[in-house]
């Protein structure tokens, strides 16, 4: 049975994912109603704060977040606040952090991954990791599945894998979670949604972004890591997956953990005809000139940008190919999903529709805006001597416009309120997180073996020239 959380523990309070978007989400969470009453709220960091220095801090980052505050709502959250200093490798400072803690807490690591298993041992040595309690924690979860394994090793050690919430934002993502509203409340899409009538797949997570301060973590892992192994291969599974029975958090993550385990492996010379590697050198964006990657840390082999084509060996997906595209420092922010279904099998239009003829499209619009988008055939208005002309017209749905008065929410706002209920249908479980990164540890072992180098794209345009050829080998084009 799951218990509402009585205390959430913020590790890492006064640190940048803590202060961006744990607090704000809170606080919104606070404004909207959704926090339990008697819920408490634990800043625990090194910094030598106490409690009004905490508050003040938190309603800083809040308000810079959230614009002008609801007085009611942040005295409410404000009232919850407490804060601990804690160094989390220290043994030593955690019994200080017992008299905190009700009888239900979840304590969020949001701190480096290196200290995940220091902060367990503290917290089972301490006796705080009870069996009423939760730990969260952020990707990533390791760099390779060996280092990945450690990580999930030191977590069952103090915690049972129903308490473990591993965070993958995309899926507090409203438009990633709609993925499953389209799939399997819909009676429309799902006897076509297979091998027999969806000719490929392309999924692309294009940022105009560049590594933002992080040269240093980012180099360490590249596109493949940072991007692919978590975010795209959690969109992949949604677009792959069987319908669960119910969604309930195993049915949800056996069916993804299938879909992983199902990725044919690229392995060999496979990488070179089957992946692309890129890394953006100094451009513009929108007119504004930006620096190379290398100019911002030092000479690196790192990638920047990633293309490939993944194949799901199974009885819906066989012979389906999904092509994976992700990169930094592109021209714009977008993140879509394309399903291209198959052309029909024979067309009674003659010569004249014939040549117009396009098979539809499906294409999810995650980020920036959000829309869903059909392309279907159509009769072009009007009279010709040849007979009937076709045309291709997209049914469109803005998801954006249709919730106009909802707010768009941070995706951890979601990630949180599940958390703190104890629903982990929307995290990873330790099996998934495993068989990403095997499939990702073979395409990594054989870039390095065949030294595969990236390739250079100037910053603001569309990546390496060598994705277009990938894409183009089969006779197919990037939809954006
Ligand atoms: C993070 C990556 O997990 O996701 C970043 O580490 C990336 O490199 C970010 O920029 C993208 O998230 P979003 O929500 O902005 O698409």
């Amino acid at each position: 049975m799951t218990v509402q959380a009585d205390t959430l523990v913020i590790f890492g309070a006064t640190g940048d994912l803590a202060t961006r978007m744990l607090l704000p989400s809170l606080y919104f969470l606070e404004r909207d109603g959704l926090l339990d009453k008697r819920l408490r709220i634990v800043g625990a960091a090194r910094s030598d704060l106490d409690r009004d220095r905490f508050r003040a801090l938190v309603r800083e980052t809040v308000a810079e977040r959230a614009g002008k505050l609801d007085e009611n709502a942040w005295l409410a959250l404000a009232n919850r606040l407490d804060y601990c200093r804690l160094d989390a490798s220290k043994q030593q400072d955690y019994p200080a952090l017992g008299k905190f803690l009700g009888k239900s807490p979840v304590f969020y690591l949001s701190l480096s991954p290196q200290h995940y298993s220091a902060a367990c041992a503290n917290l089972r040595a301490a006796g705080l990791a009870t069996a009423q309690s939760r730990v969260v924690v952020e990707k990533p979860i390791g760099h390779d599945l060996e280092s990945c394994r450690a990580i999930n090793a030191c977590l069952a050690h103090a915690f049972d894998e129903r308490r473990i919430f591993r965070i993958d934002h995309y899926l507090g993502k409203e438009t990633v979670q709609n993925l499953l509203a389209l799939r399997f409340a819909n009676v429309l899409f799902e006897p076509l949604w297979n091998r027999a009538c969806i000719d490929h797949v392309q999924i692309t997570v294009a940022e105009s972004v560049g590594v933002e301060g992080r040269w240093t973590y980012y180099d360490a892992y590249g596109a493949l890591r940072d991007m692919v192994q978590n975010h795209i291969l959690q969109l992949l599974c949604l677009v792959a997956m069987e319908a669960p029975a119910k969604l309930d958090p195993d049915a949800v993550r056996d069916e993804k953990a299938k879909v992983l385990r199902s990725l044919r492996p690229i392995r060999g010379r496979e990488a070179a005809a089957k992946t692309v590697r890129g890394q953006y050198v100094q451009g513009q964006i929108e007119g504004v000139p930006v620096p190379g990657y290398e100019s911002e840390g030092s000479e690196s082999n790192t990638e920047t940008f990633v293309a490939l084509e993944a194949e799901i060996e199974n009885w819906r997906w066989a012979g389906v190919p999904f092509y994976l595209r992700t990169g930094k420092r592109l021209a714009q922010r977008h993140t879509e999903i394309v399903i291209q279904f198959l052309g029909v099998p024979h067309s009674a239009f003659g010569r004249a529709g014939n040549g117009d003829l396009i098979p539809n499209r499906l294409t999810i619009t995650l980020q920036p805006q959000e829309r869903i988008s059909l392309l279907l055939m159509n009769k072009a208005p009007g009279l010709t001597a040849e007979g009937m002309r076709l045309s291709p017209l997209p049914l469109d749905l803005s998801l954006t416009d249709a919730f106009r008065t909802q707010r768009r929410r941070i995706a951890y706002e979601s990630l949180l309120l599940d958390a703190l209920t104890g629903n982990p249908t929307l995290f990873v479980r330790g099996d998934e997180v495993e068989a990403a990164w095997a499939w990702i540890d073979g395409i990594a072992a054989s870039w390095k073996e065949a030294g595969i180098a990236p390739e250079f794209y100037a910053a603001g345009l569309r990546g390496p020239e060598a994705a277009d050829a990938l894409i183009a080998r089969r006779g197919y084009n990037w939809s954006a």
